[in-house]
Parts: structure tokens; sequence; C-alpha cells
């Protein structure tokens, strides 16, 4: 930053209730990928190559906790109430600007993935022009007007309008001066410095910056902040049990009649165990113990179907899709062969997608060669449900 840099503040309005977004928490406080909205705003108003002043405007009984938020990521922010409206908690804002401060910007936290670039450029145009700035990008949708029969009354030329998106940026006198002269609610800050007079002028906006409204919004956020992380992720698993068990064996899915059962608080099925584990620990879910609980009475004597198919849902709630399974049964008995497509069919009914099995002895070596007991090895991989953020 040069000398001659104009000194810059972004206030982010963050005080809305979010009632569009229907999720009972203000919209600004909603998680995304891991933070909240607020988070993501601040985020992008510290990659600004201008350094600003921040202020942060956020309903009045979220104070402390905003506090707490800002805290680390940026701990020189000042944080405000804000206001029954939009335009009230701008005001808030406003008031908070250090007086040397020569331009501002407005930002609603709703425009969380907004590029820092956008704020740099925003500012390189007021301090160019000494005008107020808009981003906006061009209408790609027909325009019409419509009664109120709904009957089509009008197409409007789509190559003179604009979609406003923010920040908006203003010299800080000729802001203070329209929110002092504002009689009325203006949609946004740009309106109320036209409404004394000033020009404001529009730059490029970025899809990007697209407002979270509603919660296919917010399904398109999680997203795109996925899609960066859309690579498939594999996962290791197995699992051993002791021959001992007084019921029948089940094992790979399916049951064996004749055999010995094995040993376990479910059925035993070392061979579904270990395509579980591989599966949670491909989504970084954790373990078979740890997501059902291995004292849990709903999994007393539960078959490995169970399991498989409560995983399959975890998945799908967590994003993933599994792309296939490879499992291996290390024992002398049962001979595996003969079922091998059977178990196949099982456990991949169970999961929905492909699973190769396969079986080997040890040489008569260790507790699997000497028949004490079965133990398997699990391979899974994990893709992305939808990798394409939508439009
Ligand atoms: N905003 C604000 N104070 C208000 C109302 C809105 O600071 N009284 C902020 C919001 O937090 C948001 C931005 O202004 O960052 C744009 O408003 P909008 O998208 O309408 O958010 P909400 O008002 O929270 O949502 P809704 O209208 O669905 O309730
Ligand atoms: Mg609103």
């Amino acid at each position: 930053m040069s000398v001659s840099s104009p000194r810059v503040a972004v206030i982010v309005v963050a005080a809305g209730s979010g009632l569009r977004l229907g999720v009972g928490m203000p919209k600004a406080f909603v998680p995304v990928a891991g933070a909240t909205l607020l988070e993501h705003a601040v985020h992008a108003v510290n990659g600004m190559s201008h350094r600003a002043q921040l202020v942060v405007v956020v309903p009045s009984d979220r104070l402390a906790e905003s506090g707490t938020i800002l805290g680390t990521i940026a701990p020189h922010a000042l944080v405000v109430p804000g206001g029954e409206t939009r335009q009230a908690s701008v005001a808030e804002g406003l008031r908070a600007v250090d007086e040397s401060v020569e331009i501002v910007l407005v930002h609603d936290a709703a425009r969380a993935f907004t590029p820092s670039q956008q704020f740099d450029a925003v500012v390189a145009a007021v301090a160019a022009s000494g005008e107020g700035v808009v981003p906006g990008q061009p209408v790609s949708d027909t325009i019409k007007r419509a009664d109120a029969e709904s009957r089509v009354t009008q197409t409007v030329d789509r190559a003179e309008l604009v979609a406003v998106q923010t920040p908006q940026g203003f010299p800080r006198r000729l802001l203070v001066a329209a929110y002092r002269a504002a009689t009325g609610e203006a949609t946004d800050d740009a309106a109320l410095v036209a409404a004394i007079g000033h020009p404001v002028r529009v730059v490029p906006g970025d899809a990007l910056a697209f407002k979270v409204t509603t919660p296919a919004d917010l399904a398109r956020a999680e997203q795109l902040l996925h899609a960066g992380s859309s690579e498939p992720r594999i996962g290791l698993g197995t699992d051993t049990h002791a021959f001992g068990g007084d019921g029948e064996l089940w094992l790979a899915g399916i049951r064996w009649p004749g055999e010995p059962g094995l040993l376990g608080h479910s059925d035993g099925d070392a061979v579904a165990h270990a395509i579980v584990d591989a599966l949670l620990s491909a989504a970084g879910l954790g373990d078979i113990g740890s997501v059902f609980g291995t004292e849990d009475p709903r999994f007393a004597g539960a078959h490995g179907e169970t399991f498989l198919t409560a995983t399959r849902q975890r998945l799908d709630e967590a994003g993933w899709r599994i792309g296939n399974v490879s499992v291996q049964l290390i024992g002398t008995r049962p001979r595996f062969a003969a079922r091998r497509a059977e178990a196949e069919a099982a456990l991949g009914g169970a999961l929905g997608a492909p699973v190769s099995a396969s079986a080997t002895t040890t040489d008569g070596l260790g507790f699997t060669g000497r028949g004490e007991g079965v133990t398997a090895v699990a391979t899974a991989l994990l893709l992305r449900r939808s990798t394409v953020p939508p439009a």
C-alpha cells in the first residue's frame, strides 16, 4: 500500500434474520463447509490488497458471539448492533467508521463468497472517479413486465439492465450525506446516493458474489466450496472375529449353514464390518465403533446388511456416493470361492455399489491358519455425489 492510498473502511452488514432461508437463525451465522457465512465474508475482506477498517454489524443479541467468532480472524474489527432494516444496520455501521476514512464499502455478509478482487476493484473505481460504484452483472434471463392477472405487458430491453451486487463503494462524505438525507427505505446504498443527485457507476461483478437468500442458494454454496475437494477418497478397514459363537455363521452378508458361528456383539460378520470401516474412513466419519456404538442394543445380533445400509445412509447425508469396494477374507473356512458371486451380490446390493470379494488362507499360519477365527481387509473408494455447482 502506497502512502497516497486512500483510507478505506468496509462495513459488513450481518444483522438480518434470514427469514427466507428459514433455518431458524440469522443467516450470517449459518455454517457452510465448516465456517459461518460471516466468517467467509470476513475472509474475503482480509484478502483485499487494500488494508481496511472493518466494521461488522450483527444482531444485537449476537454481539458477544460475534466478538468470539471475529476474535481470531479479525481482531481489530468493530462489532456494532444492527437495526430493524438493512438500511438502519448500514447507518449503525457508518456511525462507527473512523472520521479519517475516505472510501467506505458496504457489503452484505450474505454475499459471503465474493472474491477479494471485487472489493479492490470497487475501491479503485471509487478512488479514480470520486463517485459511487456498484458491482453489477448483465442479466441473462429475458425480463418481462406482467400485470396483476399475470398477463405479459412488456418485454424489457435487457441491454440496459444490470443485476447489482455488493460491496458498493462511496466516498465516505457522500455516503454520510446520503444517509443523513434519507427519508424512506431504499433498496440499496447506491439508491440513496442517487437520490441526493450523485452519479453511480457500474463495474463488473462476479457470479461468486451471489447472495445466499434461499435454501437453494445455501446448497449451491456448499457445492461450490466442496468443488475444490471433489477428488475421490479412499479408505481402509480391517476386522477380526473368533469362532465360538453359539449361532450360525453369517459372513459377507450371507448365511453359511453348517459352519460354526463367529463371536461378536453383532453377528460377527468381519467382512461387512471391514467394509464399513473402509467406507467411514474414506469419508472421514470415524469408525464402526464410534458411529454405531458397539454397545448399542439396536445392533445386538444385527447382520452385516444392517450396518452396510446405515453406513450408506451416513455417506449419502455427507454428500458421498460409493465408487467401489474391494474386500478380502483371510481364513481357512468357510470355503468362500463357490459362493463368491452370491456374497458380492448381497454386499453390493446393500451398498448400491460394486463390491469385489476374494478369499485367501495363510498357509496354516497364525490364528486364521489354525481356524480360530477370520480376518477381513477392505478398501473403499468414495466420490462426491455432485461435483458441478449449479449455475
Ligand atoms: N441485514 C442487516 N440488517 C437488517 C436486515 C438485513 O444487516 N435489519 C443484512 C443481512 O444480514 C444481509 C444483507 O443485509 O447480509 C442483505 O439482506 P437479506 O439478504 O435480505 O438478509 P436477511 O434480511 O437476513 O434475509 P431475509 O430478508 O430473508 O430475512
Ligand atoms: Mg432482508
